[in-house]
């Protein structure tokens, strides 16, 4: 366990280079920018690759790690590079008989031709499904921020919805409203144990069905099809029934704890509805108890069959209270949780990925020993300084929906967030915008870090924006604001 630091050892501190860092951020990130078919379509995953290993993908255009770019170019009002991106991936999505619908984790042009990656070159061959489902996500922000309804009301956007939706409202062996996925399906992407139904995939799921949900109704307004509105229908009864499975399985504060602790076990019967998945109170982590003190909260990490993950993932965390899948009592719950949790979840790099670390026999089994997913390290307990603006959004958003809620409780917040944005930029241009950092205080650079790494200087410069130069931008988050606002 990290101790506490000291106060002079913490890196927060105002500096007064601030203007020059965020200019030379800003000229990195221009240097990102790639284009396809002759325009920009979004940002290489990592500058660093240039001198590097040929066979490396960092030199791609990632669907995920675009996603804070496509975010931030909105913001500058630059649409056409935002638009060319959603539309370079929907032409890629696939067509193959087996995978349908799937959008790619990755691309780029290669003497002229469209390369993409759906798992295929990826080490592990592991298959991504974040990106497809955050493709409906950025292409409903878009829609809303540019009003550019004609994109979302096109035969090729519509086209692309149905056939990713064929994807998941389909019936299933289990019949529960989650999207089953293997190992490594998201930003995780090496072997975490992260199969089943992780936390950050449904609720993207979550996300992404309602914005599907807005990108359609965008056309039912003019045509009224018995097909779309069958559709409509059934991606609203789904995104309801996965809320209410999330937040009846994941969501856990100290008082929920007490109750499944006491649960009765070995439950037969289609009437017992106190322990479905027969969890024995012995899977209870020690370290929860003070993890989530009075009246902290958070979702887990996983619900499998006798066998919850109790991790807690910073993103998945982040995004369901930014989508407004948790209620707002319990958005602040999560972030009394993480205020509480400040030197395990910031410390000196903010932000850490998961929490607790795989160590020993459990990370040599859960992981196949994988070196870079070494305790502390990547994405077991690594700090990834590109998650801070996703939390960061939430706390801005919370703020912006309930001005009057908890104002003891939002302020410290607030001193949190400026304090998390102040250790980036203290840091981050002397570690050269590294992708990750190690150890349990996250002080040393990651040991396989790429440098230059996009997201962490965009993510940089969307924190900055959103604290420093207007808030209000974050309300382009919220999912539930209709178009014209
Ligand atoms: C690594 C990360 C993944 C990221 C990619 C490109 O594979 O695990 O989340 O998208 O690098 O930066």
């Amino acid at each position: 366990m990290p101790t506490r630091f000291t106060e002079q050892s913490q890196r927060f501190r105002p500096n007064s280079n601030e203007e020059q860092v965020l200019q030379k951020a800003r000229e990195h990130f221009e240097a990102t920018l790639i284009g396809v078919q002759g325009e920009l379509a979004g940002s290489v995953a990592a500058m660093e690759h240039r001198r590097a290993d040929d066979a490396l993908n960092y030199g791609e255009i990632f669907l995920r790690d675009n996603v804070p770019v496509m975010i931030y170019l909105m913001l500058e009002g630059r649409f056409a590079i935002v638009k060319q991106f959603l539309s370079v991936s929907l032409q890629l999505q696939s067509t193959n008989v087996q995978t349908r619908g799937v959008f790619p984790t990755s691309f780029v042009e290669e003497e002229g031709e469209l390369v993409a990656d759906y798992g295929q070159r990826s080490i592990g061959r592991i298959t991504s499904v974040d990106a497809s489902l955050w493709w409906p996500i950025l292409c409903w922000i878009y829609v809303k921020r540019s009003g550019d309804i004609d994109f979302g009301r096109s035969p090729e956007v519509q086209r692309g919805l149905q056939l990713l939706l064929d994807l998941v409202l389909h019936p299933s062996f289990e019949g529960t409203p989650v999207l089953f996925v293997p190992d490594c399906a998201f930003m995780i992407d090496r072997p975490m144990d992260v199969w089943g139904a992780p936390l950050e995939v449904e609720v993207l799921l979550f996300a992404a069905l309602r914005s599907c949900v807005g990108l359609m109704e965008l056309c039912q307004r003019h045509e009224n099809s018995v097909l779309l509105g069958e559709r409509l229908r059934l991606s609203r009864q789904w995104t309801h029934d996965l809320r209410q499975f999330l937040l009846k399985h994941y969501w856990v504060t100290s008082k929920t704890m007490q109750v499944l602790r006491r649960r009765p076990t070995e439950q037969y019967g289609e009437n017992q509805h106190h322990n479905e998945f027969n969890v024995q109170p012995q899977v209870i982590p020690d370290w929860l108890q003070d993890w989530l003190e009075n009246r902290g909260g958070y979702m887990i990490g996983n619900m499998r069959t006798g066998r919850p993950d109790f991790r807690f993932y910073s993103l998945g965390n982040s995004l369901a209270s930014l989508f407004g899948l948790l209620t707002a009592p319990q958005q602040r719950a999560l972030f009394r949780l993480v205020l509480h949790n400040r030197d395990h979840l910031m410390a000196q790099m903010p932000m850490r990925i998961c929490h607790p670390p795989m160590e020993g026999v459990e990370w040599e089994n859960k992981t196949g020993s994988d070196p870079k997913n070494w305790p502390w390290s990547y994405h077991n307990g690594g700090h990834w300084p590109s998650l801070l603006w996703f939390f960061g959004a939430s706390i801005l958003l919370h703020e912006r929906l309930n001005p009057q809620a908890d104002v003891l409780l939002m302020g410290q917040m607030k001193t949190l967030l400026d304090e998390c944005y102040w250790s980036h930029l203290n840091q981050l241009p002397r570690q050269q915008w590294a992708e990750y950092f190690d150890g349990p205080t996250g002080t040393w650079v990651g040991q396989q870090s790429r440098t230059y790494q996009t997201w962490t200087i965009v993510g940089f410069l969307l924190m900055h924006h959103f604290l420093h130069i207007n808030p209000d931008d974050v309300l382009m988050l919220n999912l539930d604001e209709s178009m014209g606002h």
